[in-house]
């Protein structure tokens, strides 16, 4: 969303990390859409008085959001807030929370990186990212969500042994996050074996990007950082091939 040059989904001073935020909605099914969202929406802003209860998990450009709403009806206890800016996605989520009455799942349709920084420190068990943009083009890395900033969010954000999982289908993606994570030296990688990154965990659904991936012929790689310093396991390095 635009006013004049400003970019209204950005703070001031912070790149663009995503493409479109909407396309082709008629006001009308933009209305109806927004009184859909509403009840399960919320905000940045909102974020800052958020409690949770019990367990938290934080998806960052969920997309579509079908493997976090699976999750949310598979783990009743504990509490979701998926994040995505692009709102046409969003349409089929609410049908799927609302169909499978889920009570324990936040939509934010802002930038994450807000919701990171107003949610009270240390209080998510896992920040989840599922194939970030990956911005291939040498002058667009500099817009890859997996950065400084993101990492000393998501030290503020999580529990001491919280948990940061990100998939990706881009091998120079993949490098790029290990070398960000390595040289952040806040979180370390708990796969003892090669082959634990190309093996999805236990609550995965494939995403719609990873299908599209896949029909591409790219490989995932499942990355699982644990938060706190330990690095007995750096030389276990993903396999490339
Ligand atoms: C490549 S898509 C992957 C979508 C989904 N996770 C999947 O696997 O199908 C990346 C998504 O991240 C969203 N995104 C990127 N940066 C974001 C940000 N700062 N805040 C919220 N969403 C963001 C984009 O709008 C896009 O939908």
């Amino acid at each position: 969303m635009k006013h004049g040059d400003k970019d209204l989904f950005v703070k001031e001073g912070r790149l663009r990390s995503f493409g479109r935020t909407s396309s082709r909605l008629t006001q009308k099914d933009q209305q109806k859409l927004d009184d859909k969202l509403k009840p399960y929406l919320l905000t940045a802003q909102q974020a800052k008085e958020f409690k949770p209860q019990s367990k938290l998990v934080v998806e960052i450009g969920m997309g579509n959001g079908a493997c976090l709403a699976q999750r949310a009806k598979n783990e009743p206890e504990t509490q979701f807030i998926g994040c995505e800016v692009y709102k046409n996605g969003l349409n089929a989520l609410v049908n799927t929370l609302t169909e499978q009455n889920s009570q324990n799942f936040h939509i934010c349709h802002d930038d994450a990186r807000d919701l990171l920084e107003n949610l009270p420190p240390q209080c998510a068990d896992e920040l989840v990212v599922l194939y970030p943009d990956p911005w291939p083009k040498n002058k667009q890395k500099k817009r890859r969500i997996v950065n400084t900033e993101l990492l000393n969010l998501a030290n503020r954000l999580l529990k001491d042994d919280g948990v940061l999982f990100i998939a990706t289908d881009i091998p120079d993606y993949m490098m790029w996050i290990l070398r960000e994570v390595y040289n952040h030296d806040t979180f370390f990688p708990i796969a003892t074996k090669p082959t634990e990154w190309a093996t999805a965990p236990d609550w995965w659904l494939s995403t719609k990007y990873e299908q599209k991936a896949i029909k591409q012929g790219r490989s995932p790689w499942y990355m699982t950082f644990k938060r706190g310093v330990d690095k007995s396991n750096t030389k276990c390095a993903p396999l490339t091939t």
